[in-house]
Formats: structure tokens, sequence, C-alpha cells
């Protein structure tokens, strides 16, 4: 395309939002001039399950829940006054408590306040929270520390914990877990507890509790004492939480402005739900996702933010979009295997990686690059008259340019910085763009049978350990003849699959044999 007729694309296509201090350029997507046309009954249908849900419909339907993250920011949207209610109640709460934490109202036992956080919770009770401590955070200004434990790796909490060293009489622990019965939250919060009491420190006096009311979680918080609970909504999904307690309280502890988080997000659903998709940011992407993948996840999704500020977005979003529309069976139960694989990390640090095989690779994915128009301490002259942060938004451009250059698409969304408001946009944005994705392809975006499933086959292997280890004498014995004793011959290969991580963490003994089915075990 000569470069007038480029230009003119990119005026003719540039969906700008001063509310928002937005702009989304599609012009590098090789849509053609009639798609938004032909796409118009689609997105409509998209518009008006949006507003349904919005208005409270069951659009969970396999679990036979609402869909209410957007009431978070908004909760005038509630359909009951008791949901009203509970959001502002919420809000409030986390406000309190974290105004009487910072002026040391609240405190632990052994020290004058508490001045660390420690996040305990997985995958939606932890991706959020991640990137918006790490994307808001001012090390040496945040009025408290915030470290995450968001996996049941024991020596990932080790390092964690190490962090800490010497600190733990000052830190607060958050258990976060919408379920309030996921293992590996569990397993995290017995860990963190038995470093607290191995120096003597009583965990229920450092410890509150972000679940649903009377969910196991919540029942042991209340029974132990812990210093609060904080609720999570069954009407709320775990990646979509971010702008409910599970995010804004570990938000609020460390100091960020979460009401500008909630105002981000607030004004972004209001522009978002206009039905002029020219002037719709959320269903521009969701439309150019589809025109990418051919509406079956035929490209991957890479996030490419030039702010190292934005570096977890890309696993923020990688949750959001691939737990949201990974899904096997459509909403009528056909399979279709649907979803969008997405990575990335930032530039221009991934142009020294990655970004080779993009430019000249295989072509199966296209970019969304995030270009942050404000440099932010940008004062050294690293060249005459030429800054770091010209360096930055040069690389940005000039990727844009040696991709599109090679038949390579990509989308550029532009902030003006990076601050609270910014981050709800963001965060409200691709929530958006990832329901009405959902319903251009006709699947349920908020259910996650997968990582339910995932779930259950953890914990069939769990038994089988337990059975199989019950069996173990001083008489060596194979993974074949321990399946037999324990009546689950079929799964003889997940039995020599703990057994090996039994004996490699010397808990029993292991002989090894010529093949796996010759090598023994026995009781130490
Ligand atoms: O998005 C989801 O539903 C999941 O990723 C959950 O957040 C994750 O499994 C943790 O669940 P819970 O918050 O119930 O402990």
């Amino acid at each position: 395309m000569d470069p007038q007729a480029l230009w003119d694309r990119y005026q003719k296509y540039l969906c700008t939002v001063d509310s928002l201090n937005l702009a989304l350029d599609i012009s590098r997507m090789d849509f053609s001039d009639g798609y938004l046309a032909e796409m118009k009954p689609q997105i409509e249908a998209a518009y008006a399950e949006m507003a349904e849900l919005e208005k409270g419909a069951i659009a969970n339907a396999d679990e036979q829940r609402m869909v209410g993250h957007y009431w978070l920011r908004n909760p005038q949207l509630a359909p009951t006054a008791e949901i009203r209610d509970e959001i502002e109640q919420s809000v409030a709460q986390i406000k309190t408590f974290a105004a009487d934490v910072h002026a040391g109202r609240v405190k632990p036992p052994g020290a004058g306040k508490f001045t660390q956080v420690l996040s305990i919770g997985i995958g939606g009770s932890a991706l959020g929270p991640m990137f918006v401590a790490d994307a808001l955070g001012q090390p040496g200004d945040d009025k408290m520390r915030v470290a995450f434990v968001d996996n049941t790796d024991p020596d990932g909490i080790a390092r964690t914990l190490a962090k800490l060293k010497g600190r733990l009489t000052e830190t607060l622990c958050i258990v976060i877990t919408k379920s309030g019965g996921t293992p590996d939250t569990r397993n995290g919060m017995m860990v963190v507890r038995h470093a607290f009491e191995s120096v003597g420190l009583d965990f229920e006096k450092h410890v509150v509790a972000v679940t649903m009311k009377g969910s196991k979680m919540d029942q042991l918080a209340e029974n132990q004492g812990w210093i609060a609970r904080f609720p999570m909504f069954d009407w709320v999904g775990g990646r979509t939480s971010e702008l409910s307690a599970v995010g804004l309280l570990p938000a609020a502890l460390q100091g960020l402005n979460i009401e500008e988080m909630l105002a981000g997000a607030a004004a972004c659903d209001e522009v978002t739900r206009g039905t002029r998709t020219a002037t719709n940011p959320s269903a521009l992407l969701a439309l150019m996702w589809y025109h990418a993948t051919g509406g079956k996840g035929q490209k991957d999704m890479v996030m490419l933010p030039y702010k190292d500020r934005l570096l977890l977005l890309s696993r923020y979003l990688q949750q959001l979009v691939m737990e949201s529309l990974g899904k096997r069976l459509d909403r009528e139960g056909n399979r279709v295997d649907q979803g969008i694989a997405v990575y990335g990390n930032k530039g221009s640090t991934d142009q020294h990686a990655y970004v080779q095989q993009l430019r000249d690779g295989v072509n199966n994915f296209f970019v969304t690059f995030i270009h942050v128009l404000e440099a932010g301490h940008d004062t050294v002259e690293v060249e005459p008259n030429t800054t770091a942060g010209d360096y930055l938004n040069g690389f940005q451009i000039g990727t844009r340019e040696a991709l599109f250059g090679n038949d390579r698409q990509s989308m550029t969304l532009t902030v003006g910085q990076v601050d609270a408001r910014t981050i709800g946009v963001l965060i409200a944005l691709f929530e958006r763009a990832v329901g009405f994705y959902g319903s251009l392809v006709n699947i349920n975006a908020y259910h996650q049978p997968g990582v339910e499933a995932g779930k259950k086959a953890a914990a069939a292997v769990l038994d089988l350990q337990n059975r199989a280890s019950a069996k173990l004498s001083d008489s060596p014995q194979t993974a074949g003849q321990l399946a037999l004793a324990i009546d689950a011959v079929e799964s003889v290969e997940i039995i020599y699959l703990v057994l090996e991580h039994l004996a490699a963490n010397g808990r029993i003994k292991r002989t090894a044999g010529a093949f796996p089915a010759e090598t023994t075990y026995c009781q130490k």
C-alpha cells in the first residue's frame, strides 16, 4: 500500500477516546473496507447480549451464575439493591481497613505497624493483584511492600519468605480464594503459617481472608479469629475479579489509588457500552481478533507493551483471554475447540529475542502494541537531543513498520501514561473485548471447566500417592506390584511417577531397575 493510502487508512480507522486518554489504531490489520459492515449483525448481537448480562441475566449458564464484574465499578447498575449495598460496603470496608492499617490502629502484636503485605492466592486470585502492584508500585514510596505466593511450590514460597526475613513481625497476610477450597492456596497458607509459628508468631493476628461467605476458608478464618474477612461474590469470576476485594484490598494496602482505578474502569465501561462500533475500542479489539484468527484461534495474540510497568499485563491477559475463550464446546454443546493463544513481555526488550521470529519467521500471530505517550523520568540525553524515551518510542514505531513491511499484522493501543485510572481503563477494555468475542464465537466465556478438570485430576493423583504409600513396606516392590495391591493397575504410570517424586525427596527408598517397571521402592 502506498504511504498516502496507509496514512488515509490510519486516519479513517483510528478510534480516539479523549475521555479515556486512549487511542486504538487498527490500520495495520489487513481487514477489508467492507469488513466492519459485514460484521454488523454479529457485533450487534454481542452488544445485545452484553446489555442483558449487565442487567443481571444468567450469562454463565453452565454454572447458573450472573456475571457482574461491571457492577463493581458502578454499583448503581447492579440488578438488586442488596448487591449494590454489598459492593459499596465492601469498598468502604477496604478503605477503612487500609487506613486503619496505615495509621497503626490495626497492628500486629509485636510491632507498631504492619509494613509488609504477603498475598496468597492463585490464578484469578493472584494475576490481577500482581499486575497492578507491579504497574503502579513505587519502591520506597509505597505505603506497604507487597509480595505474592501464587503457587504450591515450597521452594518458591521459601524464596518469597526469605525476602520477608526479619520482617514477619510486621507482615500482614491476605489469603485470597473465591471458592475457599483451592488446594494451592490452602497449601501456601499452611506453609506461611508454619513460617510464622516457627518464629513464635501468632498467625491469626497476622492474617485476613478474601473469600465467599461461608466457604471453607471463610469458616476457618471465622473459627480461628483472623483479623478480618472481606467478601468475594458468587457473581464475579476469578479472572474478572481485580476490581473486587481480590485486587482492591492489596492495592489499597500498598497505597494505590483504588478510587481512580474504579473510576477509570467505570469510564471505560461507559464508552464501550456504546453501540457505534467505530468509537468502541473493545468492540474493535474483538472484531480484529475475530478477523485475525478467522474466529477460530488460527493466529496467536502477541502483547507488546513498550513500558516496563506493563510487563505483567501479558500474563494477566493470557489468563483473561485463554481461560475465558479456550473452550471445547459452544453454547449449544457443539465441539468447537475455541481459543486464542496469548503471549508477550515488553518492548524493546523482546526485540532482542522472539521478535526475530515475528518479523522473519512463521506468520501465525498478530501483535498488540501498547504505546505509552508519557516517557517518565526521561531527562538524560543519551545522544545530542535524544533521550532513552525517544529510543523506546522509536523502537515501538519502528517494529510496527518492520512487521507491516513483511505482511505481519498489528494494532497499537496508545495511552497517556501508566496511572491508576489507566490501569482501570485497560482492565475494563479487555474484559469487555473478551465478552464480545465470546458472543461472536458463541461460547460461554465465564466458566472454566478445563481448570476444574485439572483440579480434580490433581486430587486423584494425590489419592493414588496416599494409597500406594500406605502399601509400602520394608520389602522392595515395583510400581506395578503396588498398583495391583491398591487395585489401580490402570494407573501404574501415575503410581510410578509419584513414587519417583517421593524417592527424589528422600521420603522412600528406591532401587533402580533396568526399566521403570523393574525399579523397586520400599520404606526408609
Ligand atoms: O479465573 C478463575 O476462575 C481461576 O483462575 C481461579 O481464580 C483460580 O482457580 C483460583 O480460584 P479461587 O479463587 O477459588 O481459589
